[in-house]
């Protein structure tokens, strides 16, 4: 952990306008910068900076904050890193926070093996552009393959050579600890000789990079398929390199995946490569294996567009149909494109130009029931039993959206394409739908000893208890949007009395419940809902509202498990069942502005009830005249509460 008084200093020194103009061409307009948005294509330039208040604030986007906030969306940099690289620039030291002796040595071992695969890399790329042999043999290869001296310098791309200790011999030479480049895979000891030989000899180097742009491991392909050994080794996972939570090519692709809005997801090394050189950049590999949930979540940190690019040979399109749920579960949009019989996106990108492409990819890819539905019917012709399959299939894949309105729209759509009435379509999603909620269900039973709420206990619930959970769900689900909220303000009149009237103020929703509650000085009593609500109140603070979904979803907490269920509870909470509670009682029709008052209304009120019982309790035990005036303060407050609550009400 970084400590505090680094993380002031680096606020204290940095300059936004310095930083961003690292990345943006600035010009001075009056007391501000100005810029093209780096986050949209757009041609008069709406990027704002003002070096006095130290913000930035993108018009076309609607993105903006800190200097810090700047990195994170810019270069997707996660706030340590944000940190540290603003330490590097301004030349700050870095104090780290004590750490135990075993996160100590951890870190440092972890630290020493990202050098010691620093310096592979840079020895890789050595060998094949200054020596004989590589650019004979490695440099010929990636030429016959189409690459460019750009694109193989741009991918750090290498050659490992013949001789079985080169790196060995040079690491030594070069003073690095041969321990890491074992733990690192990159150097193999025999176990009865001990004697050590290269893992990736005579292997062109690929090198792989985590999000931020280290080095964490190779895949070394062999040069002529004649051999017997794999095409491709890989580094084997270790403290820094852990391949199901990488995806290659994300470093390099990963301002255009934002930008575009979109992610490509190909199979393999030469595939990002071709279509990177081709000039459609935002692109990655899994590299030959299923795609995790992990992966799809540092996709989701860019985008909630997947299309998955696959060779339509059976393999292929086995993967991309394995990827599909798991992608749909996360809340993301995916669709697939495949390639011709006997192309791939590396072959097809290398023999077609930039425009060829993007036609092909636009003309090609379909939506993934499209896709399933097509695949599939192909393969059934007409048969009713399999057809009847087939949409079950699909509807059990629409089953995993998370978003309701994008369900029914996607059912709509599988009634269209196969032929089957609505009637039935949602039938059938409904009956696939409750036995999945029913397993759900019993799973959740089981967990359920520690979750604080069960649906079927609702009358025991006191009503703090589901107006903190109304105020959470109401934060995850509108705390970006602006609305108008009447409140209660006092002024002074010309004679100096003071006057109070109710006026229309407009504020972002989660500023009114932050301010709100402030304004009171309690807190939500509910430990995990406390949790989140400062998680979320900081998220909306620093970013834009998709960044709270994802600052919520990969949450390491575990929160991620209270939102989802939340959320899912949402429709049912909302509005329906609070009549009969006599919590408060309205209608659906209230517009944002009405339903955020009243129940932040309410829950102050409780809160603040809550507060003055507490300090009543203390007055028992001791007798004290500030406990005396917080009482009244208290006491005041919640009138003045009541007051705007009946007004709302
Ligand atoms: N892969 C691997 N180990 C193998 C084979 C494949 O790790 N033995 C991974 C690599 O990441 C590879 C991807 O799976 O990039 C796709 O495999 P494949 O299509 O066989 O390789 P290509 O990348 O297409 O390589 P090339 O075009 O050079 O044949
Ligand atoms: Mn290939």
């Amino acid at each position: 952990m970084i400590n505090k008084t680094t993380i002031d200093q680096v606020f204290e020194i940095s300059r936004v306008e310095e930083v961003i103009s690292d990345f943006i061409t600035l010009k001075k307009s009056g007391a501000n910068y100005k810029g093209l948005s780096p986050f949209t294509k757009e041609k008069t330039p709406s990027f704002m900076v003002s070096p006095v208040k130290q913000i930035w604030k993108d018009f076309s986007s609607g993105k903006g904050g800190n200097v810090v906030a700047f990195l994170m969306e810019h270069e997707h940099f996660s706030y340590p890193e944000a940190i540290k690289y603003l330490a590097k620039k301004y030349s700050i030291e870095i104090v780290e926070s004590v750490q135990s002796e075993k996160e100590k040595k951890l870190n440092s071992q972890r630290e020493s093996m990202y050098l010691v695969a620093d310096y592979a890399c840079g020895f890789f790329e050595n060998s094949l552009l200054s020596t004989d042999e590589g650019k004979a043999i490695g440099l010929t290869y990636f030429y016959e393959r189409g690459f460019t001296d750009t694109t193989i310098k741009f991918f750090r791309l290498g050659y490992s050579p013949k001789a079985p200790n080169s790196l060995v011999n040079n690491a030594k030479k070069n003073g690095y600890n041969i321990d890491f480049l074992i733990e690192t895979g990159l150097v193999i000891v025999n176990e009865n000789t001990s004697k050590t030989i290269d893992r990736f000899r005579s292997r062109l180097i690929f090198p792989i990079r985590s999000m931020s742009g280290r080095i964490q491991g190779f895949g070394g392909r062999v040069l002529t398929e004649l051999k017997k050994s794999a095409k491709y080794i890989n580094s084997p996972e270790s403290d820094i390199y852990n391949k199901s939570k990488t995806l290659y090519g994300l470093f390099e692709s990963k301002k255009s995946i934002a930008k575009e809005d979109c992610c490509y997801i190909v199979e393999g090394y030469t595939d990002v490569i071709q279509m990177y050189q081709s000039g459609i950049t935002n692109v990655v590999s899994s590299s030959g294996t299923a795609l995790t949930p992990y992966q799809i979540r540092l996709i989701k940190r860019l985008t909630s567009n997947i299309i998955l690019l696959f060779d339509s040979d059976p393999a292929g399109i086995r993967a991309a149909l394995r990827g599909v749920d798991l992608i749909l579960e996360q809340g993301i949009n995916v669709r697939i494109c495949t390639f011709p019989d006997g192309e791939d996106p590396d072959s097809f990108a290398k023999n077609n130009s930039n425009e060829v492409i993007k036609q092909f990819l636009n003309k090609n890819t379909k939506d993934f029931i499209q896709f399933k539905a097509k695949l599939l019917f192909d393969d059934s012709k007409n048969d009713p039993i399999k057809k009847t399959l087939i949409v079950r299939d699909i509807i059990n894949s629409i089953s995993k959206i998370p978003d309701i309105i994008k369900q029914e729209f996607y059912l709509k759509s599988c009634s269209e394409i196969m032929g089957v009435s609505e009637d039935v379509t949602f039938r059938a999603f409904a009956q696939i739908n409750s036995k999945i909620k029913r397993n759900e269900s019993k799973a959740r039973d089981k967990s359920l000893q520690k979750t604080p709420v069960i649906i079927s206990d609702l009358n025991k619930i006191d009503a703090k208890y589901i107006l903190e959970k109304q105020i959470i769900s109401i934060l995850l689900q509108y705390g970006h949007l602006e609305t108008e909220y009447e409140d209660l303000v006092i002024k002074l009149n010309e004679k100096g009395e003071l006057i109070e009237s109710y006026e229309n103020i407009k504020s972002k929703v989660f500023e009114k419940i932050f301010l709100d509650l402030q304004q009171d000085e309690v807190e939500l009593a509910d430990p995990t809902f406390r949790k989140l609500f400062n998680k979320l109140i900081s998220a909306y603070q620093l970013k834009s509202d998709s960044a709270v979904n994802n600052l919520v979803f990969s949450d390491s907490e575990n929160l991620s498990h209270v939102v989802a269920d939340l959320l899912m509870e949402t429709e049912k909470y909302f509005l329906h069942s609070w009549d009969s509670k006599n919590i408060f009682v309205k209608n659906k029709t209230h517009d944002l502005g009405q339903l955020v008052s009243e129940t932040i209304l309410t829950l102050r009120k409780n809160l603040i009830n809550d507060k003055i019982n507490i300090l009543k309790n203390e007055l028992k035990n001791k007798n004290n005249q500030n406990l005396l005036e917080d009482i009244i303060n208290y006491n005041q407050l919640k009138k003045t509460v009541s007051k705007k609550l009946n007004r709302v009400l």
